[in-house]
């Protein structure tokens, strides 16, 4: 579990275990026998200091590494610690399935592995981050606890970057930037809405990290996301003088993230960014993944590029100040990444508001983590990534044909609903899912059906000129059920029947 941590966040690893017998240049067996339990243990202790004088990204301890207090305090200083646990019948199965032998367990001795295990348990409950590990791999498991920590690394796009989920992180995000090795001097692009609120915290973190920085901010809102507000956020960063080795940090909405994101893609021909995402949506979403861009008149996101950040930080605290519709708008997407990639996500954003709010910090995590999983596997859009599409297709049309009346993410809950229908419709999902994305839509207070007012002949006119159709035709991401969705489904005759019903205009109207 260990390497596999390791390895998915791209930090060093060492075992304890592994590094005392280096240390000692005696296996781990042999000391047991020569040096008997209290050599070992001194041997431990002398280990691990040296560990936590430097420590790697993962150390994987022995199962009593931490028993003595003076150990247990040492980990806890040097990082986060994290106790696996399994059933007792489970972890007896795993020493009778191991290849090695264990010192203080012998092989078929069930009753001394009881008392061993009734002598910890105390201490190994006494650990409050515990992950259950039965019947997963151990890259299940290493997943598992990039969930509870809200920790990410992606990679696939260049140089991968690292996501982090923190709590009370914005406060302190110029420590983060000096750990992280940004130098130069850094411009701060927010909207004034958002500036407003948490802009001088950033500033004085960024002061007393020691950081030369300058600040730029445009209006809030959708219609700042052009090409005007993208030459003056340009022309603000030469007047910060920034050059090549420079950082722009993002702070706002996917407003923000996508404006600040393509002007560090274009400026100098391109500088490293960070985002820090203020908006439910920003962060489960638009920071993640590297498209950037702006609006045309002719339409959204028409014009960008795709420059990953180097580092994301997300901060859950800073939605205390989101206004309730934006934080409701963003659910949407959060429950899109429940139905695309994790039950556990969809079943708790189908408690109700409630305990979202109270969970928010994983509820963020989690669906973070959704997002994570589908960019890492394909990073360009070639496949898997336009699940995520999963709702948009009919949810832009909604949300152009009611004028953007509707919030993107009130829009986006309709196409969900409406496309989950019609996955059902086509024989794909079974029947009652849609009525439970319905149900747990309605749940969060967002809008489950196309307003009756809306002109279905515009919805299905503007679905046919959606700018990620192929040849003609909108090729839609559809749910089988929650947890997993089918993508570049192009309907036959008998589907588009379906749709045209399901939008309420029967085909054959000339829409
Ligand atoms: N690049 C991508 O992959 C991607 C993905 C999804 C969406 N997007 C884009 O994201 C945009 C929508 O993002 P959004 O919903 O965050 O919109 P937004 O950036 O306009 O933010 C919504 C509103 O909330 C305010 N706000 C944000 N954080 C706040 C906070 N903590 N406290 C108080 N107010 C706060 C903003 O000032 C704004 O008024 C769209 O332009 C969309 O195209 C991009």
């Amino acid at each position: 579990v260990g390497e596999a941590l390791a390895r998915a966040l791209e930090v060093s690893f060492v075992d304890l275990d592994n590094r005392i017998a280096e240390i000692s240049g005696i296996p781990i067996s042999e000391l047991f026998e020569a040096e008997g339990e209290s050599g070992f243990r001194a041997r431990e202790k002398n280990a691990l200091e040296e560990i936590v004088k430097s420590p790697p990204g993962v150390v994987a301890l022995g199962g009593g590494a931490l028993l003595a207090p003076a150990n247990h305090a040492l980990a806890n200083e040097a990082g986060t610690v994290i106790c696996l646990t399994a059933a007792p019948e489970t972890l007896y199965h795993r020493v009778q399935a191991a290849d090695d032998t264990r010192p203080l367990i012998q092989k078929n001795d069930l009753t001394g592995f009881n008392q061993l295990l009734n002598h910890r348990n105390a201490h190994y409950q006494s650990f409050p981050r515990q992950i259950a590990t039965d019947e997963l791999t151990p890259p299940e498991v290493a997943w598992e606890i990039q969930l509870h920590l809200g920790q990410y690394h992606v990679r696939g796009m260049g140089i991968g970057y690292d996501i982090l989920v923190t709590e009370g992180s914005i406060p302190q995000v110029g420590d983060y930037l000096r750990s992280h090795s940004f130098g130069g001097a850094i411009g701060l692009v927010s909207d004034e809405r958002v500036f407003e609120k948490i802009g001088p915290i950033v500033e004085q973190s960024l002061a007393e990290a020691d950081y030369l920085f300058g600040s730029t901010r445009f209006p809030a809102g959708e219609e700042s996301k052009n090409i005007a507000t993208l030459e003056r956020v340009w022309e603000s960063l030469l007047g910060l003088e920034l050059e090549r080795r420079s950082t722009l940090l993002a702070l706002g909405g996917g407003v923000v993230s996508d404006i600040a994101g393509f002007a560090a893609a274009t400026y100098m021909r391109g500088i490293n960014w960070v985002s820090l995402p203020t908006s439910l949506l920003a962060m489960v979403d638009a920071s993640i993944g590297g498209k950037t861009g702006v609006d045309l008149p002719q339409g959204k996101n028409l014009v960008g590029a795709f420059h990953p950040p180097r580092l994301v930080l997300i901060d859950p605290d800073v939605l205390s100040e989101l206004p309730v519709a934006e934080f409701k708008s963003g659910l949407a997407e959060v429950v899109k990444h429940g139905v695309i990639g994790d039950p556990v996500l969809f079943e708790l954003c189908a408690s109700g508001i409630a305990d979202i709010q109270r969970e928010i910090s994983v509820v963020v995590r989690r669906a973070v983590g959704v997002k994570v999983k589908v960019i890492t596997a394909d990073p360009y859009e070639q496949g898997l990534r336009a699940s995520l599409n999963l709702g948009h297709t009919i949810g832009h049309a909604v949300e152009s044909a009611s004028e953007y009346r509707l919030r993107h993410g009130e829009a986006v809950a309709i196409g969900l609903v409406s496309e989950t229908r019609l996955s059902e419709a086509i024989g794909m999902a079974r029947s009652g899912l849609s009525d439970r994305i319905a149900q747990t839509l309605h749940g969060v207070g967002l809008p489950t059906e196309i307003p009756s007012d809306l002109d279905p002949a515009r919805i299905i006119h503007r679905m046919m000129f959606d700018k990620k159709k192929v040849r003609g035709k909108p090729r839609f991401a559809l749910p089988i059920e929650v947890g997993k969705v089918q993508v570049n489904i192009e309907l036959d005759d008998r589907g588009e029947r379906c749709l045209f019903d399901l939008v309420g205009v029967s085909k054959g109207t000339g829409a």
